[in-house]
């Protein structure tokens, strides 16, 4: 094969790559749907609680200004906090050019795990983060990171339906040159023998309609296009455990 002939070949699999995290993505975003109307639904209720007592105040004749301006002040800050929620999620359907920078892995976390929050909450699994008392930074694009957690939350949701004790533990160690996080649940566990299949584009074991099986496969795509690699561990009646492994920023640079 000439050079120029395999140049073509990979630009045509990173294309692919890219429309499988766009796809992933917006899957994603339908399921979040919900969850989001919920979170959306507190800083409505309460713009309109502040808002009712500003105009109750004008109409009772308040002459204090300052307590009508202070009302109106809480009502402005839950509108932010409502814009706050939409433009994460914009900035997360976007098929953005894929830029890189030094970022918190703990921010990557916590982002994931607020955009799931609901949805952990109404199914009463306990999530644990425990990265230690170091802040390891990776370099990288911070939407495809919080989607690897995003999708790794949803699968582990999906595989503790049944189960008397849900919870997630996500825990990390850091090396001279990585970060490693274990992301380990409590569900059904892998079956022996599916440990690598599992990471197969279209590969799921859901029902119709329930998976794509593109999760951990864009999973995968990502962690490998920043350099890190990704396995999973499922010993018999204890849960899976995904572990993930990342270059660390390196100091000084980035
Ligand atoms: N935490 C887990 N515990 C047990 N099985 C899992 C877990 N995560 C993934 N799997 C298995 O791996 C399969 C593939 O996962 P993947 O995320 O790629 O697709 P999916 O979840 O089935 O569908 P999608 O993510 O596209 O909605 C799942 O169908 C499930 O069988
Ligand atoms: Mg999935």
């Amino acid at each position: 094969e000439t050079t120029a002939e395999m140049q073509r070949r990979e630009q045509e699999l990173r294309d692919k790559q890219e429309q499988l995290v766009q796809a992933g993505k917006l899957a994603t975003l339908g399921e979040l749907t919900t969850g989001v109307a919920h979170e959306l639904n507190n800083p409505l209720n309460n713009t309109g609680l502040f808002v009712g007592n500003a105009i109750d105040l004008i109409e009772l004749g308040m002459t204090d200004k300052g307590q009508i301006v202070r009302e109106l002040r809480q009502a402005m800050q839950q509108v932010r906090k409502a814009t706050e929620i939409i433009s994460h999620l914009r900035t997360f359907g976007r098929a953005a050019p894929v830029s890189r920078e030094p970022i918190p892995l703990r921010q990557v976390i916590e982002r994931a795990l607020s955009l799931m929050r609901q949805q952990l909450r109404l199914r009463e699994i306990e999530v644990t983060v425990d990265l230690g008392r170091e802040e390891p930074v990776v370099v990288g694009n911070p939407i495809q990171l919080e989607q690897v957690f995003i999708n790794l939350l949803t699968n582990a949701r999906d595989a503790m339906a049944d189960s008397p004790r849900k919870a997630i533990r996500i825990s990390g160690s850091v090396g001279p040159a990585i970060v490693e996080v274990a992301f380990a649940d409590t569900g059904d566990g892998i079956p022996p023998g599916l440990e690598r299949r599992i990471f197969d584009p279209f590969f799921t074991t859901k029902e119709v309609g329930k998976g794509t099986g593109l999760g951990l496969s864009i999973t995968y795509g990502i962690i490998n296009e920043h350099g890190g690699t990704i396995s999973v561990v499922s010993p018999p009646g204890e849960g899976a455990t995904f572990l993930i492994q990342l270059p660390l920023a390196t100091p000084g640079v980035g």
